[in-house]
């Protein structure tokens, strides 16, 4: 299999060993949204640690090419094609769980949608559809996973937004689903840090992902990945974070571009 690039985000055994205190246990982590951009980065970190990957998106072909650098380094990779938005979907993904995983430590919610406009100009139905992914899915997926995570004492991580802390013009719907969901995460923290479960939203900028391309297309823009955030600066908080001994918990952590060119 041919070595990943020198840019991923890995630590080896070794460290992985000494950061959870010696004691060497492979991870068991699910990652919606694998199949691209910073979920893929995150699936990528987390496999380093020679973890059980389960790497969930709907699109088959996109997830098998982002499981094949995971691969490299984890202890196994699970890839499943799922549209989440779809209960029967999460009904079968906490059954892989169960039966393929035998156990869950780490939830990682990076998929969700996105959509901009003025707030006077934009249907309904977009915020339904915005709601649905960005808001119904990780609360359905997070009560499915939570008994596996408070066995093992696990840890979830929203992957939110900027705009999660502060809304701007022509984001408004979008916008409204992050602080829901930073709503859902703050009030989950409170709910289930007693049974030993840690709970991180992550607010990152904008990043350079496919995404990203797609909405500085929409917005006759110059697209400049090297003026963003890389997924892979994303997943390596995210890495040091869930490494953390358990007598610590980050809660929130805002990245953004050290250059503002939006
Ligand atoms: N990029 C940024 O600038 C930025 C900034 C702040 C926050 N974020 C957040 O980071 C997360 C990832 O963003 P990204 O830029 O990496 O996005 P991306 O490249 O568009 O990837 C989105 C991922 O989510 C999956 N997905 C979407 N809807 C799904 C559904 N219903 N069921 C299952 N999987 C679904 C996609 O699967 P398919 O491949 O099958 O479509 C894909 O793997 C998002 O939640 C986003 O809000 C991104």
């Amino acid at each position: 299999m041919e070595a990943p690039r020198e840019s991923q985000v890995t630590v080896s055994r070794a460290e992985f060993s000494i950061r959870t205190s010696g004691v060497e246990t492979a991870l068991r982590a699910v990652v919606t949204g694998a199949s691209s951009g910073i979920g893929m980065a995150i699936s990528t970190a987390i496999a380093s640690t020679g973890a059980t990957m389960c790497m969930v998106g709907r699109d088959i072909k996109r997830l098998e090419l982002a499981a094949h650098t995971a691969r490299y380094y984890a202890r196994s990779v699970f890839v499943h094609e799922a549209d989440l938005t779809d209960e029967s979907a999460i009904d079968r993904l906490a059954r892989r769980v169960e039966e393929d995983m035998q156990g869950l430590d780490v939830l990682v919610h990076c998929a969700g949608a996105h959509a901009k406009g003025a707030i006077d100009a934009t249907p309904v139905e977009q915020l339904d559809n915005l709601y649905r992914t960005n808001v119904r899915m990780p609360f359905l997926l997070t009560k499915a996973l939570l008994p596996f995570l408070k066995t093992r004492q696990g840890q979830i991580v929203f992957i939110n937004s900027s705009q999660g802390r502060n809304a701007r013009a022509y984001t408004g719907l979008f916008a409204a689903t992050q602080h829901a969901l930073k709503a859902l995460a703050d009030s989950l923290r409170d709910e289930v840090n007693g049974d030993g479960v840690r709970v991180l939203s992550v607010y990152p900028g904008r990043t350079a992902t496919p995404r990203m391309q797609s909405l500085y297309e929409l917005e006759n823009q110059k697209y400049q990945s090297d003026l963003l955030l890389q997924p892979e600066d994303i997943a390596k908080v995210v890495l040091n974070s869930l490494l953390l001994a358990k007598t610590a918990e980050v809660t929130n952590i805002e990245i953004r571009p050290r250059i503002k060119s939006y």
